[in-house]
């Protein structure tokens, strides 16, 4: 597993840099790739935001929803995909929700991307139904129903145990 670090204020202002890198990974999918417009000093609720690689190669964010640890983003430049980085950034963003007492850690992600949610289901997810969302939840999905997501119910929310 590769080390995975607190990122600093340097890495905080590259997270976008390797958002946009990591989301070319989409030109070979016939979706469009969702990328958040908020700036990370604008996203409220952060629980942790990690980075992997010197250079960095991959970076994740978690924030609170409803008191739930929530993968808001999970990147890992294209150049360096397949190599193990996502897998070890996601196991410490678990580490870091389970730590904060988070009982589970949800995910909003492309039912039928390879990459997306069967990479997460290979990784301890399962699907998190409409009827369990708490209202930050519920509140992130419609605002990215509104953004043109979920319309074809491609979008999937799941989730991961902790305890
Ligand atoms: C999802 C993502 C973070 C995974 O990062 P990663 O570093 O490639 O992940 P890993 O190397 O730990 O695992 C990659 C898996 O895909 C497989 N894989 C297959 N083809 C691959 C390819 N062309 N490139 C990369 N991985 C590939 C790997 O073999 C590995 O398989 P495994 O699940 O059997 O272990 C990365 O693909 C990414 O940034 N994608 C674009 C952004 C995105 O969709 N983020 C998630 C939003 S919900």
């Amino acid at each position: 597993m590769a080390t995975v670090r607190p990122l600093g204020s340097l890495g905080r202002l590259r997270f976008r840099a390797v958002e946009r890198d990591a989301l070319l990974r989409f030109d070979e999918t016939s979706l469009g790739a969702f990328t958040s417009t908020r700036r990370w000093s604008e996203t409220p609720n952060q629980l942790a935001a990690l980075g992997v690689g010197v250079p960095l190669r991959g970076v994740v964010m978690v924030v609170h929803l409803d008191g739930v640890a929530h993968l808001e983003g999970l990147y890992v430049r294209a150049a360096a995909q397949g190599r193990g980085f996502g897998s070890s950034l996601l196991e410490a963003a678990a580490e870091a929700a389970s730590a904060a007492g988070s009982p589970s850690l949800t995910v909003s992600t492309y039912e039928e991307v390879s990459f997306n949610a069967p990479w997460y289901r290979q990784r301890g997810f399962d699907d998190l139904p409409s009827s369990a969302f708490g209202p930050e939840l519920a509140a992130l999905v419609a605002e990215e129903r509104a953004g043109g997501l979920h319309d074809d119910a491609s979008r999937v929310i799941l989730i991961r145990r902790l305890d």
